[in-house]
């Protein structure tokens, strides 16, 4: 139990700084003093040096240069994007980064768990702490922009890039937003809220329109980007959808992102997602990635291009001092201005990895869920003997970082595949971690590390105590072809025919349980009622400690806590949407016509029993809600403007209204963490969702101990967008209800909110 009292203690020396709002507008207000006073003294010319990416182009400056003096720096991009260097006010230049879960394409870093993992901990200390640590790491390696994190939701179950952000909730996302961005730039780094908006599939992102109506998007899409500004996010990279593009759609970018949400930072377009100049210029984008118009071709739609444009009266001067003041302002917010380190990402670049390994298993091992545990078969007490099935549980033997950008599934799966992974420093194999931990016990281990050779793991499954069988799902950026898999994944399956492994094992072990490492939800629906089947394990995508964070599950090290982030369907036609795979030869469609009903709010909409439900997870002990009480009130058709809920953040909008009192204990036999969560239940005639989460905390009780636990609620939780007042609004049509519970449809106790 050692790794429990570690992580208790985590909890109480970190807690009181956490989740506390800052007051955004002060310490924006002093960096654009500073911005301004330094763009005071900048040419026209070196201002759009700072709204354009190092294009890498020589011939770019051989064009221009008799028009212009072009500032120092432009020509080498040494990072994902750069922005270059103005010497006469000491401006050295800005390195952008990838991903959301580690900085990419180096070495002496660490491989994070990624987003859907940290998401799956409902824990908002280990989200915070997650994201101090990577802002560690790209801080020491000089980088000033982490391109993350990515809270584009879970709207479709095989959606590719998901598994980069934290699910299909937006308030669940919405706090993993937040705390990444409060921890990652804790440090002084910028971090980039991303892809806005309504990047929600990977399959023609550049050649698609997602078509949204104006509630979905206020209600879902918009609130972990309004969630990211509370949290005073520097910078927000603007997606490639297409029809008008997002780099260059007023509505969004100067209606709902700098208008609504009051967004002081900077916009970079999604790597060549620019379209435009002037249009681009004047409907929001301030900064054009990764500089040039198409790789290599040395002209670029900022840079140059936009001083023409200044000079011809397309693009107003003031437009261009709003770009380059923004940039120069995140860059004071950070305090990047003092001593900040010089970009070092090469072979011989610094170590940076300091003790994050125990961050990052105490991390897997609260994001993994536990969601079968037939007869208390887990925690593993100590069995003579483990079968360990399944290429799941081994190692790539080219090593973890064979393949580009982890565009392979050879070994236990740690992270999906594109620009949003990180090299691993190693990476623990379920087989190496088990078979030490098995010392410990006196086990036998009998492994068989194949997917395909049946009889192979029939032989190893046969009279061993219990069978591990190791499954995976896989996807990740458009572009790269995995296993006939570009991007998004063409169905729900575990890879490799991971369900006749399974069905192998179980027909010839009655102990069988499977661990599942998965970008998102898989079918399980063909083997879950197997009476051998005891267990289920899902594990996520842990990162660089996969092994040793599960085996704190299996050996009951760690009480299990992680709850579902997303739901898992018995069908894949339950899902409400799919990745639309149709192709166009004008702009794709992408009508996302079922509304604000994604994930869970369809299942319990449409009465669709899911077989694991959005915040279901099992512990090895067990909790009793008890005592409800709702205090205070909203005033009945009280509305507010939108603008009040982002620029303003001590608008009365946010502030507590309303408090959900209830004593939860710790009724069982071992000590651990409860996910309460809160769903509310507006009146019937606004067509909500039947239940939609409003808030959930991390409990930490021994057995025998417990505890108030309260909820606040803001008038903004309470309201729906009124699309026809375009303002957030109390309805009047009746109370409403609050659940509290164990999942989302595990409801333990039943309150009303006052209307007055
Ligand atoms: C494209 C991806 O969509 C984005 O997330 C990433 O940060 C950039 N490429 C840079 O690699």
């Amino acid at each position: 139990m050692a790794r429990v009292s570690l992580f208790s203690l985590t909890f109480a020396t970190l807690l009181s700084f956490v989740g506390a709002q800052r007051a955004a507008s002060t310490e924006w207000d002093a960096a654009y003093v500073k911005a301004e006073a330094a763009i005071a003294n900048l040419s026209l010319s070196e201002k759009v040096i700072l709204t354009t990416g190092v294009s890498g182009n020589p011939l770019y400056s051989t064009l221009f240069m008799p028009i212009r003096t072009i500032g120092e720096g432009y020509f080498s991009s040494s990072c994902t994007g750069n922005i270059a260097s103005i010497g006469n006010i000491s401006f050295p230049g800005i390195c952008l980064q990838d991903s959301a879960l580690g900085v990419k394409s180096t070495q002496g870093n660490s491989a994070f768990p990624a987003g859907i993992t940290v998401a799956a901990t409902w824990n908002r200390t280990l989200m915070y702490l997650r994201g101090v640590a990577m802002g560690e790491e790209f801080r020491g390696k000089g980088v000033n922009v982490q391109l993350g994190p990515y809270m584009n939701l879970m709207r479709l179950p095989a959606s590719g890039r998901a598994w980069e952000g934290f699910g299909a909730d937006p308030y669940l996302s919405g706090e993993g937003a937040y705390q990444s961005v409060l921890g990652i730039q804790s440090r002084g780094v910028q971090a980039v809220a991303k892809h806005f908006i309504n990047n929600e599939q990977e399959r023609s992102r550049a050649s698609s329109s997602s078509n949204v109506d104006d509630r979905t998007e206020h209600e879902l899409y918009l609130h972990p980007f309004l969630r990211s500004m509370q949290a005073n996010v520097a910078a927000v990279m603007c997606s490639y959808i297409n029809n008008s593009y997002a780099c260059e759609n007023n509505a969004t970018l100067n209606g709902y992102l700098k208008g609504e949400l009051g967004f002081r930072g900077w916009v970079m377009s999604d790597w060549y997602a620019t379209h435009s100049t002037a249009d681009a210029a004047n409907h929001g984008l301030d900064v054009t990635m990764p500089g040039d118009v198409l790789p290599g071709s040395g002209i670029s739609w900022f840079g140059e291009t936009l001083a023409i444009a200044v000079d011809v009266g397309t693009v107003n001067q003031s437009r261009v001092d709003d770009m380059a003041t923004r940039i120069l302002a995140a860059w004071y917010l950070l305090g990047q201005d003092q001593d900040y380190p010089t970009p070092n990402l090469g072979s011989g670049g610094p170590d940076v990895q300091g003790d994050h390994a125990s961050l990052i298993r105490t991390i897997d091992a609260a994001g993994t869920v536990l969601l079968k545990n037939d007869k208390g078969v887990l925690p593993l007490t100590a069995p003579r003997s483990i079968a360990v099935i399944g290429n799941g549980a081994g190692s790539n033997p080219s090593g973890p970082n064979a393949c580009a950008d982890r565009s392979c599934d050879d070994g236990v799966l740690g992270m999906g595949w594109g620009s949003g992974t990180a090299n691993y420093p190693y990476l623990i194999a379920p087989i190496d971690a088990i078979t030490n931990r098995s010392q410990t016990t006196n086990t036998t281990v009998v492994p068989s590390l194949s997917d395909s050779d049946l009889n192979a793991a029939a032989t190893a499954g046969t009279g061993t105590d219990v069978a591990l069988v190791f499954i995976t799902a896989d996807s990740g950026e458009f572009g790269y072809i995995v296993e006939w898999t570009d991007g998004d994944r063409n169905n729900l399956n575990a890879w490799h025919n991971g369900d006749d492994l399974v069905q192998k094992v179980a027909s010839v072990n009655n102990n069988t349980i499977v661990i599942v490492n998965t970008v998102g939800p898989i079918i399980v629906d063909a083997w879950i009622d197997h009476p051998n089947v005891t267990g289920l394990i899902w594990s996520g995508l842990p990162g660089q400690e996969a092994g040793n964070g599960l085996i704190d599950v299996l050996w009951g090290d760690y009480n299990p806590s992680g709850r579902l982030p997303y739901t898992i369907a018995k069908n894949q036609s339950d899902y409400p949407a799919q990745v639309n795979f149709n192709i166009s030869l004008t702009t794709l469609q992408i009508p996302y016509s079922e509304g604000l009903f994604i994930d869970y709010r369809h299942f319990d909409q449409a009465n669709i029993e899911p077989r694991y439900e959005f915040g279901f997870g099992l512990s090895y002990t067990t909790f009793d809600y008890s005592g409800i009480s709702v205090s205070g009130s909203v005033t009945s058709g009280s509305n507010y403007n939108a603008t009040a809920v982002g620029a303003s953040l001590d608008a009365s909008l946010h502030e507590s209204a309303v408090s959900v009192t209830f004593t939860l204990q710790n009724n069982g036999t071992v000590a651990g963490h409860e996910i309460p969560q809160l769903y509310v239940t507006f009146p019937s005639s606004l067509n909500e969702p039947p239940y939609v989460l409003k808030g959930f905390d991390s409990v930490f009780l021994v057995p025998g101990q417990f505890e108030q636990v309260t909820f606040n609620l803001s008038p903004y939780d309470l309201s729906y967008w009124n699309v026809e007042t375009q303002m957030w609004e109390v309805s009047s049509a009746g109370e409403i209800g609050v659940t509290i519970g164990a999942s989302s449809r595990d409801h333990r106790l039943f309150g009303q909110i006052t209307l007055q």
